[in-house]
């Protein structure tokens, strides 16, 4: 394998063992650092995400005036409260980031000041009135360049608001529900679906006040007090590895001190319905599940996934894509066209991928059918620089006969800097 900056190129394997322990998950460390910043108090995060993505949230919020220092994964923030944030010098660049650039959005909201969000190019081509739409109808003037990023936002006094999400997502329910903390009076968000919940996990531990009424999630203006966590390792970055002992000959791979969240561990449900060998224990519940999963070798086939947990699996549809192209049977997911908006459009970039390796991948409008079974061979495939497509399909490279040759595989940084590295590692 030699990673390089265009071409990542990986070989068939013939086993894969391993036991890890991952940085941190994304979703957490990008909500502690935002909390930490709106907090009064010193927060300290420990084994802090390696991704970039989360290190785009640390240099947007230092660009405002937060004080924030990192020693490797140590990550302390010295919050003052949002009114300390002061207006950037310059655009706020949340690189690959659509979770920095939406939920830092709800913040800003609040703050009297004008600041420019945007990211590079694949961030700049996605859908961003999702997050404008309830921010503007809460009071705050907010620009969209058709829609997408470059977006402007001249925050100042909010009102609390009753929003319904017309789809489910953990991203506008963050920002919504942190504009709601600088708003007058009520604000209460619904989803469709439940997406990730470490928002509302989190808050009660910086001291605010999270109602619960059914599906719905309510907060008034308050305070939020620093607080301090080890993020457990992240769950989804673990999804190719688990799925890469599962199809793979001799292998068995641990993952420890994992993020066991059930609003993120759905895939693991789908996986062992399709037949994995998968051992799960958790060590801790609070505020977040922690514990450790098992992956042995297994015979797969396919299922029909049910849509309404779709949103609980959104960004594990590229490792599942790779089980399924090796799975007896047919696998069917629907109710996810979302996966068309992510980093890349994942469902063209998947049935693209796996399909010139030889799968057989039939894309529709919200999601995929794959006939699995079929013998996968080398092919030179494109990331479409997204990280999760580049690790999908290195994923079914250790399984193909030959040589694949990944465009864009160094993106898997956005996530996982250390995947190809714990790849090398466990195949040796
Ligand atoms: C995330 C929410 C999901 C997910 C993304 C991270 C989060 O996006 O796909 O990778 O941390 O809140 P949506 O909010 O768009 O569903």
């Amino acid at each position: 394998m030699v990673p390089s900056a265009r071409f990542v190129r990986l070989r068939r394997v013939s086993r894969f063992h391993g036991s890890f322990a991952l940085a941190g998950d994304k979703s957490i460390s990008h909500r502690l650092a935002l909390l930490g910043a709106l907090a009064h108090g010193r927060t300290t995060i420990g084994n802090f995400s390696a991704a970039a993505d989360c290190q785009s949230t640390l240099d947007c919020l230092a660009l405002m005036g937060v004080p924030v220092t990192r020693h490797g994964p140590e990550v302390t923030i010295d919050g003052r409260g949002p009114e300390s944030w002061y207006a950037p010098s310059a655009p706020l660049d949340a690189g690959n980031s659509g979770s920095t650039l939406r939920m830092l959005a709800g913040p800003l909201a609040g703050r009297p000041f004008r600041a420019t969000l945007s990211g590079d190019a694949s961030l700049n081509r996605r859908p961003m009135e999702r997050i404008a739409v309830p921010l503007r109808a809460m009071g705050a003037r907010i620009q969209t360049t058709d829609g997408r990023p470059p977006m402007t936002i001249e925050g100042g006094s909010l009102s609390g608001i009753d929003w319904r999400l017309p789809v489910a997502s953990a991203q506008v329910k963050t920002a919504v529900l942190l504009a709601g903390l600088q708003a007058d009076g009520t604000t209460t968000v619904h989803e469709p679906h439940a997406s990730r919940d470490h928002t509302e996990r989190l808050l009660p531990a910086f001291g605010v006040e999270v109602r619960k009424d059914g599906g719905a999630l309510s907060v008034r203006r308050q305070d939020l007090r620093a607080f301090s966590m080890d993020v457990p390792g992240d769950v989804s970055s673990a999804a190719f590895l688990l799925v890469a002992a599962l199809v793979l000959p001799d292998a068995h791979v641990r993952v420890e001190h994992v993020l066991l969240n059930p609003g993120r561990t759905a895939f693991l449900d789908v996986l062992r319905a399709m037949g994995g060998d998968l051992t799960v224990g958790v060590d801790s519940e609070a505020p977040e599940p922690v514990g450790w999963i098992e992956a042995r070798s297994s015979r797969l086939h396919g299922i029909t996934v049910d849509p309404a947990v779709v949103p609980a699996l959104i960004d594990e549809v590229p490792a599942l894509a790779v089980a399924a192209a090796l799975a007896e049977g047919t696998f069917t997911v629907s109710g996810a066209a979302e996966l068309r908006v992510k980093e890349s459009d994942r469902i063209a970039a998947l049935a693209d991928g796996l399909g010139r390796m030889g799968a057989a991948v039939e894309e529709r409008p919200d999601g995929l059918v794959i006939e699995g079974g079929r013998p996968l061979h080398g092919a030179s495939v494109a990331s479409h620089d997204d990280h999760r497509i580049a690790m999908a399909l290195a994923v079914a490279a250790l399984s193909a006969d030959g040589e694949t040759e990944i465009e864009g595989g160094a993106c898997v940084a956005v996530s996982f800097p250390d995947f190809l590295d714990l790849v090398r590692r466990a195949s040796r």
